[in-house]
Order: structure tokens, then sequence, then C-alpha cells
């Protein structure tokens, strides 16, 4: 059966799963197994409404950017003019799907699992900002994800959900799948738009943001996957709903991705404000006779917490006032036989390679993080180069974080910064002896 379900639906329960409720279906991805579960059911409460009121409900849900920086959604998208002047420049939406902060993984499965639910907020977000044209840019890499996004796209304009007067509503949205070319940077908004643009990919300088100049320098949103696909379910259920869970500063449901020496790993979908400690009991807990040493509360480019965190709220509340940033959610966990100096040293040469070069603090300055932590773990300094080798560390990190143009700078010194305020002592024995704890699953070749 292809068609909407027409009957009354049952109230939906204010309880996790609901972003990943349908993943484990067969044939989860098609949109007749999208619309025998409310799919495209928010869209026609959206159509029913004016796109102000679109933008207040959501305002109003308190959803808050999934990307990483958890910027309120509802009020990005009143950033945008709403005038119907036909003189007025374009608005545009365009989705980031680019996910390449290490560790996170969240995104990518959606978009396999679900796609509908994203083309669907797509069009809603559409409608509310009044955008004709709706972009999603994807990652190259992932081809598989790729035909999975546009065999969706088709699927949504062959049902009419997409094109010129969508469901006989007088309101015409096209949305165009758009593969990148692989660069972490395409993934800062502003390098993503010039990168949309046939450009190459390197951050704007912001203000003005995207929502004042944007996509060919048109009043642009912005938003992340997970944001857009979480639009849905609360036109259908409401603002009381979506509040009914999580906390109050960062409602709502989201993702958590645990991978590294966890039992099970994997996308864990909770109220936002659960602890790795809970989280931890549903993966199975770290891998069998080992314990937890350090971890990401989301992804590298967030500063790391160290077992002592277990029971920090991962919410953007919580995990701040410990000292990080929730960020991606990309909980990657580490037991005691990880080596800490060569985590951060795989991590480091990965800033220096993605940095796009276009400022010098960051461009010059990851390159010599990297040199600094080689020599630090190369384990050949004498006693008084070591203490001498860790203050040029922390100097050079001051150098870039705060100092360079876009996050990535930033993100390249915390998992710096923050090993050093929990492990100088290992990174002093390891200068001394060229060696981490026994049995580092990382090569030293690798380095
Ligand atoms: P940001 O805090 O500068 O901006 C967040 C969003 O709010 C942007 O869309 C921005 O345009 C908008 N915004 C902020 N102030 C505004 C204003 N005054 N007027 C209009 N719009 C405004 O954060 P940024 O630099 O965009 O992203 C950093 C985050 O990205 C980090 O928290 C990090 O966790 C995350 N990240 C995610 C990756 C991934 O793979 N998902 C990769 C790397 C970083
Ligand atoms: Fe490019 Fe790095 Fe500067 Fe960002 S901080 S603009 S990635 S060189």
């Amino acid at each position: 059966d292809s068609s909407e379900a027409t009957a009354e639906p049952e109230p939906e329960p204010a309880e996790v799963p609901v972003l990943t409720r349908h993943w484990g279906e067969p044939q989860s991805w098609t949109l007749p197994n999208y619309l025998r579960h409310n799919g495209y059911r928010g869209l026609r409460t959206a159509l029913g409404m004016a796109p102000d009121e679109v933008i207040e409900l959501v305002k109003a849900s308190g959803l808050r950017g999934r990307g990483g920086a958890g910027f309120p959604v509802g009020m990005k998208w009143s950033f945008i003019p709403q005038s119907d002047d036909p003189h007025a420049p374009p608005h545009y939406l365009v989705v980031n799907a680019d996910e390449s902060e290490p560790g996170t993984c969240k995104d990518m499965p959606l978009m396999l699992a679900d796609p509908h639910s994203l083309v669907e907020g797509a069009i809603i977000a559409a409608y509310a900002i009044r955008a004709r044209h709706a972009f999603i840019y994807l990652r190259g890499e992932v081809v598989g994800v790729l035909q999975r996004l546009r065999a969706a796209v088709d699927e949504a304009y062959a049902a009419g959900y997409l094109g010129e007067n969508i469901l006989g509503s007088g309101v015409d949205v096209e949305l165009l799948v758009h593969a990148g070319a692989g660069a972490y940077i395409c993934g800062e908004e502003t390098a993503l738009l010039d990168s949309l643009e046939g450009r190459r990919g390197q951050p704007r300088l912001r203000p003005p943001f995207p929502a004042v100049a944007g996509l060919y320098a048109s009043p642009t949103v912005v938003n992340n996957v997970e944001s857009i696909a979480s639009v849905p379910a609360i036109l259908r259920n409401g603002i009381d709903w979506f509040r009914a869970m999580g906390t109050e500063k960062s409602p709502g449901f989201t993702l958590y991705s645990l991978s590294g020496h966890v039992r099970n790993p994997g996308q864990y979908e909770a109220p936002l404000g659960i602890t790795l400690r809970e989280l931890l009991t549903r993966a199975g807990g770290v891998r069998p006779g080992h314990t937890l040493k350090f971890w990401t509360p989301g992804g590298s480019s967030t500063p790391m917490f160290t077992a002592g965190h277990l029971d920090v709220p991962l919410d953007y509340e919580g995990v701040g006032a410990a000292g990080s940033m929730l960020g991606t959610k990309a909980l990657q966990i580490f037991d005691e036989t990880t080596c800490v100096v060569r985590a951060v040293l795989r991590w480091t040469r990965f800033y220096a390679h993605e940095s796009c070069g276009k400022c010098t603090p960051c461009r010059e300055g990851t390159y010599w993080l990297v040199q600094q932590l080689r020599r630090i773990e190369s384990g050949q300094l004498t006693e008084p180069e070591i203490v001498a080798a860790l203050d040029v560390l922390a100097d050079v990190t001051d150098g870039v974080v705060g100092k360079s143009f876009c996050a990535l700078g930033d993100g390249a010194g915390s998992p710096i910064t923050s090993s050093l305020a929990h492990f100088r002592d290992e990174y002093l024995a390891h200068a001394r002896t060229g060696h981490g704890p026994g049995g580092c699953p990382l090569d030293p070749a690798a380095a």
C-alpha cells in the first residue's frame, strides 16, 4: 500500500524511539513504509498553517540544532525575511549532510534507514521560510547514501510532495541532492555554501550569517540532517509532546553515537540529558575486562572527558557546565589500553590534513602541533627538552585556538588542551619512554 493512512492516527507516545523507531523494518527507506507510519502527515499539517505559524511552532518546541552548536532551529528560521515581495531575493534551504566530525556517524544511518523523514522535514522547512529551492549537501564518499536519498526524492516528486503545487496547495518546492567531493571543511556552513556554488570550499567571514547572505548571497537557512528530520514528528504531535522529553533548555530526543571500546557500538536514541553511565548500560558497557579511560562527548573537536564525567547530563547546559560541549553527540569510548598521546596525535594529524589553508594560525599551527606531538611521542627527547616540548605544545595550541578564522582551529586545540589537563603525567611518561599503556591498538607506524 503506497497511499497515506486516512484514519485518524493513534497518538504517538512522548518517548523514544522517535527517529529510529522504524529503522529495523524491511525496506524502511521506501515511501510505502514511511506512509504506513504517518509519513507526510506533518507536511499536511504544516501546509494547513501559515509559514510564520510553522516557524512559531518550531520555535516554541525548543528544538535546537543537532549539527553541534545547538542553535535554536525556529529562531534561525525566523531570521529569514517573511516578505512576499516578488522583487526580494529568493530564499534557500540547505541541509548540511556533510557529517565529517571524527566519531560522528548519526546522519548517514538516518538517511540510509529513513530518508523520507529528512525529505519531509526539508519540505516543511522550505515552506516555513518561503524557499522554493532546497538542497541537501551530502559528502561525496557515501555513494550508497546518495543513491538512497535520490531515490527517496524521486519517490516524493512522483507522489506530489515535491515540485509545483505540492499536494494541491499552490506551494512549489524543488529539492536537489548535491554530492560534495569529501572535505571536512565543507561541513562548515559557509564553506559548504561556497562549494555548493561551485567554488573551492573555504569558510566565509561571519557575519553576515547565511540567514542574511547565504547561498548566492541570498537569505539561507543551513540546518543539520537530524535537526530537519526531527521536524515532521513535531508537526504531527505538537510542542507539549516534544517538550515532554529531554530537559527544559534542551528539549526532545536525539541520537547519541557510541563507538570505540564499547561492547555494542551504534546509534542510541534517548531524551537529551541522559548520562554516559546510562547509555553504557544500554550498550553493554565498556568492552569486557576493561575500564573507561577517556571519551569525547561530541566528537574529537569537543574537550575530552574521563571516567569522572560518567554522570554529566548529556545536554547543552550539562556538558557545557562540565567544561566541554555537547557537539555532535559522538561518544568515542577509550579504555585503559589506549595511549592518549597517540590518540591525540592521530586527531591532530586529521586536523592538519583537513585545514583548508585560508588562515595562518590554523594552516601553520596545526602543522606545528603535529611536529611537536611527534617529538613527544617519539620518546627521543632529553629531560630538559621534554618539559620545553610540553610548553611549546601548549603555546602553539594557544596560538591556534581563538585566533583561527573558523571553528576548525578551535576544534583542533580541544583534544590537546583537554588531554594535557587530564593526562599530563602520561605525556611526560610517554616522552621519557616512547610508549603508552600496554596493548595500545593505535599503530605507532601510522603516527
Ligand atoms: P555557530 O555557533 O557559530 O553557529 C551555529 C548556527 O547558528 C549557524 O548556522 C549560524 O549561522 C547560526 N547563527 C549563529 N549566530 C547567529 C546570528 N547572530 N545570526 C544568525 N545566525 C546565527 O557554530 P558553527 O561554527 O556553525 O558550528 C560549530 C559546531 O559544529 C561545533 O559545535 C561542532 O560540534 C560542530 N561540528 C559538527 C561537525 C559534523 O560533522 N556534524 C563537524 C565539525 C564541527
Ligand atoms: Fe581554513 Fe583552518 Fe582557517 Fe578554518 S581555521 S579558515 S579550516 S585554515
